[in-house]
């Protein structure tokens, strides 16, 4: 299987890796794939109901997923075939970690331990105050000490970018050197704020598209809404 990816960002621009850019440090790709358009589509229709939706959200991070991971760290291992004796190539340690955003992270967790299925899990709780839109942190269960991980962080909608940049400061804090955010949409706006709240941090954003703005209650247009409530409902 082979993802496309399409990059974008701001104005200082370098080659990266695997046909991206490198913008400043943080790299963002948006996976360019019919699939993935499609369940985003399906997704972003307020028609689609919760159980469809979970289900969709699931399918489209173990898409997004698979970029995500690409580089992530192997390490060689000899083995034996039934035919001969061989090398291959398996997780490193210590082992890669999953952090989803509490509530609507939740719903893409099993799309990722499913790629990654030696993955530990760290959890943050995270809400934004809908007066001042800065994050605040309610429970936080992952080690203290990250050194030497990479870390994958699920956060469905990257709006104004605020609870990501808390979520990774706080991994990066723990010592985590490798950081990747994997989101279904992310507003421009939010992307800016990443790329300066973050600049000089290893931290790379994936995601199925960059819609056009945020409006005034600081969703994403177009958009899918409110995700968590999407997926699980109205309830706060
Ligand atoms: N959070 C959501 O769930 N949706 C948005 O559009 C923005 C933030």
């Amino acid at each position: 299987m082979s993802l496309t990816c399409r990059s974008v960002g701001g104005a200082r621009r370098a080659p990266g890796p695997r046909g991206s850019v490198t913008v400043d440090v943080m790299r963002i790709h948006v996976v360019d794939h019919p699939l993935v358009a499609h369940k985003l589509t399906t997704l972003r229709d307020k028609r689609t109901d919760s159980p469809t939706f979970r289900r969709l959200a699931d399918e489209l991070v173990t898409l997004l997923a698979y970029e995500a991971t690409r580089d992530v760290r192997t390490e060689q291992v000899d083995i034996e075939t039934p035919v001969t004796a061989t090398t291959g190539v398996r997780l490193s340690h210590p082992r890669p970690m999953v952090v989803p955003i509490l509530r609507a992270g939740l719903g893409m967790l099993d799309g990722m331990v499913r790629l990654l299925p030696t993955a530990e899990v760290g959890f943050m709780g995270m809400v934004r105050n809908e007066e001042t839109y800065e994050a605040h942190t309610y429970a936080t269960r992952m080690p203290d000490d990250l050194s030497g991980r990479q870390v994958y962080v699920v956060d469905p909608m990257l709006a104004t970018g605020g609870t990501l940049v808390a979520a990774i400061r706080e991994l990066i804090k723990r010592g985590a050197d490798d950081v990747t955010a994997i989101c279904l949409l992310a507003a421009p706006e939010g992307v800016e704020v990443m790329e300066r709240e973050l600049a000089g941090t290893p931290v790379t954003v994936v995601t199925a598209a960059v819609d056009e703005h945020l409006n005034a209650d600081r969703y994403i247009v177009p958009g899918l809404g409110d995700a968590g409530d999407r997926m699980y409902g109205t309830a706060g």
